[in-house]
């Protein structure tokens, strides 16, 4: 099969990227205390030796107390965690890759299995991780802007220390999300309302600040999903136009890139069309998007959670829709996790060589 479209070299601002492959975040749990260790750099630069073109790190939280429910997720504050960091993007930088960190509050969860509960209570829109489901406090006013201004440091500190850009992690029922979502932001002041567009104040101000941190040339990537861990059926804007009313105040904000999470890529968006939620976030938005969900495996993410395993398959269709011109780049998860050489294999044509996706490469760093 012809794939010559992803090798195409892409720029934007502050990414010069060799090819369109995006390695998709995933929380690896393996950075004791929130500090990344010498194995997650090397699981990295792996990555980068691979040929991915831009790494995004997994989910790594911002400066709030409460930000996080595990004590192995990395932190994005704090000079140990930082320098830690430091070590991963020279690996990467001299592999020849580029990388951002995904910057991450988780909002209100659901208590660890671990039994490790942050010092402070979970914090969210109107303490709700999902509808009827309270855990935690609701922000008030000085949270908000405090929380905010955490996410514009880490942003800059991404920037210092030579990332080659920033996701903001505005998906998957996390704090944006929390926001974003009439289920789990009942608000009723300036950060709440009835429109999508109202409940889009926080993520704009996150991301003003994001851009007044970091400059006008530093790419910035904001992901999103319409579906939630509660709901994987849910539409926050139910049509293109309210798509467009939702994306385009972020775009204003300082968005560069979409990345528009989906579990299956090949499933559209809206009746009437093909296109998927990146294909529609390209058209209404004329920005650069990121595909994603089920790239070369025949089962989608959440189901390897609970133990399905995914067997690789047909990269046609993405072809199909890249060629047309959907999206601009493809993000890749699993595949990378079990593999760091699937983009070379797939380069080479060698696909007799690509391996499937079995729940047995969560519990470790695949470094080889
Ligand atoms: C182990 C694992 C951890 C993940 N952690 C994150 C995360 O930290 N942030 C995020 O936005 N998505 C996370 N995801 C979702 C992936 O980024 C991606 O969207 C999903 O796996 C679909 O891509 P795939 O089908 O190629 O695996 C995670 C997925 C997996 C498998």
């Amino acid at each position: 099969m012809n794939t010559d479209s992803l090798f195409r070299p892409f720029s934007l601002k502050s990414l010069n990227i060799k090819n369109r492959i995006v390695m998709a975040p995933m929380t690896r749990s393996f950075s004791p205390n929130g500090i990344p260790t010498a194995d997650v750099a090397t699981y990295y630069q792996k990555r980068a030796e691979g040929e991915v073109g831009l790494i995004l790190s997994e989910g790594t939280v911002i400066d709030r107390i409460a930000s996080s429910n595990d004590a192995n997720i990395p932190h994005f504050h704090g000079t140990a965690a930082l320098d830690g960091w430091q070590n991963v993007i020279k690996g990467v930088h001299a592999a020849g890759g580029e990388m951002g960190p995904q910057i991450w509050h988780m909002g209100i969860m659901d208590n660890h299995h671990s039994g490790w509960v942050p010092s402070a209570p979970f914090e969210g829109p109107s303490g709700l991780n999902r509808p009827g489901f309270n855990n935690g406090n609701t922000m008030t006013e000085k949270d908000i802007t405090e929380a905010i201004l955490a996410y514009g440091r880490a942003a800059a500190d991404a920037k210092r220390l030579g990332f080659d850009t920033v996701e903001i992690h505005g998906a998957h029922g996390y704090l944006i999300d929390q926001f974003f979502w009439e289920g789990t932001n009942l608000r009723t002041d300036g950060y709440g309302g009835k429109t999508l567009p109202e409940r889009s104040r926080f993520a704009i101000e996150v991301v003003k600040e994001v851009r007044r941190q970091v400059g006008e040339d530093f790419a910035v990537i904001l992901r999103l999903s319409q579906w939630k861990p509660a709901d994987y059926t849910n539409q926050m804007a139910k049509t293109p136009e309210e798509l467009e009313a939702w994306l385009n105040p972020l775009a204003d904000a300082g968005v560069d890139i979409f990345h528009a999470s989906q579990r299956r890529f090949w499933e559209p968006e809206f009746q009437g069309s093909d296109l998927n939620f990146a294909g529609w976030a390209k058209k209404v938005t004329g920005k650069a998007t990121i595909t994603v969900g089920s790239v070369g495996l025949n089962g989608e993410f959440l189901g390897a959670f609970a133990g399905e395993s995914s067997e690789p398959s047909s990269l046609e269709e993405l072809m199909r829709r890249m060629d047309r011109g959907d999206f601009d780049l493809v993000a890749v998860g699993r595949p990378l996790l079990a593999d760091p050489n699937w983009v070379k294999k797939i380069r080479e044509d060698r696909t007799s060589e690509l391996k499937g996706f079995t729940k047995a490469a969560l519990s470790q760093l695949v470094l080889d």
